[in-house]
């Protein structure tokens, strides 16, 4: 079964701003993008990434919030941290941010990809940061440029990164 971190960066790795993405929505390529591989699965997320979608469930994938308590919303599987979330999941499951919970999963063995939207902008500002990679743990193995466009102000790398095998 696939576990696999999702995330969009700037050309900073920045991630979020004041508890938003830093380019809002103006990217619906990108959102698109991320319906299209998480539906159907699960996605698991920090809280106040839970809070900055809504604080309610994304339809069609089961929502687990890691917190230190219950989000009492309907429809939301609660977890203390990420081990105990990833033992809730059952279907594909997708790392879905924020930082702090990129951060526990870039360190499980069995989270072996990620889905990395590269966005092609530098945003003034940014709060909350992707990782470095340390490319002798992971490999680029797919990449697809999409150019900017009247609906999409950025242009976009759609990027797959894997965990190398154990040497
Ligand atoms: N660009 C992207 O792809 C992307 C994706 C996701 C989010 N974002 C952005 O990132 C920002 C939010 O990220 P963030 O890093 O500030 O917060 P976050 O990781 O979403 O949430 C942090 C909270 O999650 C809980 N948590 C996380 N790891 C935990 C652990 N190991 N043990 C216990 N509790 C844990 C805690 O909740 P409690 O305090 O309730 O205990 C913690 O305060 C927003 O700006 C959002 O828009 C961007």
């Amino acid at each position: 079964m696939q576990k696999a971190i999702i995330v969009a960066y700037d050309t900073n790795r920045a991630i979020g701003r004041g508890g938003d993405l830093p380019w809002g929505r103006s990217l619906p390529a990108d959102l698109a993008h991320f319906k299209r591989l998480t539906r159907g699965g699960d996605i698991i997320m920090g809280r106040k990434t839970f809070e900055s979608i809504g604080s309610r469930p994304l339809p069609e994938r089961e929502n687990i919030v890691i917190s230190s308590r219950p989000t009492g919303v309907k429809g939301v599987l609660t977890a203390v941290n990420l081990s105990s979330a990833l033992a809730l999941s059952r279907y594909p499951t997708f790392i879905i941010g924020g930082a702090q919970v990129y951060g526990d999963a870039l360190g499980v063995p069995e989270i072996d990809t990620i889905y990395a939207t590269e966005v092609d902008a530098t945003s003034p500002d940014a709060d909350t940061f992707f990782p470095e990679l340390d490319m002798t743990v992971w490999e680029e193995t797919d990449r697809v440029h999409r150019p900017a466009d009247e609906a999409n102000v950025y242009a976009l790398d759609f990027v797959i990164y894997r965990r190398k095998a154990a040497q």
